[in-house]
């Protein structure tokens, strides 16, 4: 297991369930034996909370890598936090149910820690329609009925806007324990940070390295990164990991590097308030790697 982070805690959520602040993100993990080698060494360097979506196509692969590497390592299921997401072609009532049937007989589970609906918009609804709210709606009230009966440990959403989760807990007598969302300098909100947090919604920072999607040198080789980050004799990584988890915000950095493992999850420094607000002048860019839920009706 790698040395002691204090950073690496557990986050209680709003139905009491604790969560680990740092995970494994697994966007684009899609080879058995990568997948296998990758969660051998994060359980090894002490990651114990997993990323995963329907969309990704490997919650499949992930049974296999569990189901050899847990005894290996001498865990139980529940010594493990499990997210898995909705797709957005699965919004609605029964479609819901199935889509998360589907999930847990690919997973090997019976039940995860987390659902997330992962995004507000329906598959091939546009934006500004209205069906989407109702969608939207309509999978909230399957969600929270599936939570009463007890399949699921806890329900939240991802790429969630304010107006988003507004609509949700004023209609619901069930308040999502997670928005998981885009966040890095480049593109952070305090707004929506401040309204989770009178919420007692947890936010869940996706994206900390500007995805694997782009060219995401930008945001670590940005000099305002670097050079913070060779006064603490630390990495870029480190840097923008440190960042979101000193605001309370839990990370799931992607990576198949077992260096790289480690390294973003072994974080032995507090960045200063100068140090932080100069992160957060970066925002002034905007910048966003990910889909924009912002149009989502
Ligand atoms: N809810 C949503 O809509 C949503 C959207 C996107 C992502 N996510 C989740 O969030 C997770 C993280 O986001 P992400 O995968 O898009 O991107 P990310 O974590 O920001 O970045 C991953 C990229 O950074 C590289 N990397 C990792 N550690 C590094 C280090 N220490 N130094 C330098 N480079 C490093 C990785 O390369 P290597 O693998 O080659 O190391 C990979 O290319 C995803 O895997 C997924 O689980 C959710």
């Amino acid at each position: 297991m790698a040395s002691e982070s204090p950073f690496l805690t557990r986050y209680v959520l709003n139905n009491g369930l604790e969560m680990p602040s740092i995970g494994l993100g697994t966007f684009r993990m899609r080879q058995a034996d990568i997948i296998v080698e990758t969660f051998d060494e994060a359980l090894s360097a002490g990651y114990r909370m997993f990323d995963t979506a329907t969309a990704y196509n490997n919650e499949g692969l992930i049974k296999e890598a569990l189901e050899t590497l847990l005894p290996k390592h001498g865990l139980e299921r529940d010594d493990i936090f499990i997210t898995t997401k909705l797709a957005p072609s699965d919004h609605g009532n029964e479609r819901v149910r199935a889509a998360y049937q589907r999930s847990l007989d690919l997973l090997g589970l019976e039940y995860v820690d987390l659902y997330l609906i992962h995004f507000p918009g329906t598959a091939n609804i546009p934006a500004n329609d209205m069906r989407n709210f109702r969608m939207r709606d309509m999978t909230w009230r399957t969600l929270t009925e599936m939570y009463d009966e007890g399949l699921i440990n806890s329900i939240g959403v991802s790429n969630f806007t304010q107006r988003h989760l507004d609509e949700i807990i004023s209609s619901s007598h069930v308040t999502p324990t997670v928005n998981q969302v885009e966040w890095h300098p480049f593109y952070h909100d305090y707004d929506l940070l401040k309204f989770c947090k009178e919420n007692d919604i947890q936010l869940q920072a996706y994206c900390s390295f500007g995805g694997s999607s782009h060219d995401n040198n930008e945001l670590l080789n940005n000099p305002v990164v670097t050079q913070i980050a060779k006064k603490h004799n630390a990495t870029s990584a480190q840097v923008l990991l440190v960042w979101a988890l000193q605001h309370d915000i839990a990370v799931i950095p992607k990576t198949t590097h077992p260096d790289r493992l480690k390294e973003n999850i072994t974080l032995q420094f507090k960045l200063t308030p100068e140090e932080i607000k100069a992160l957060n002048g970066l925002g002034e860019r905007n910048m966003k790697y990910a889909w924009d839920p912002k149009a989502v009706t």
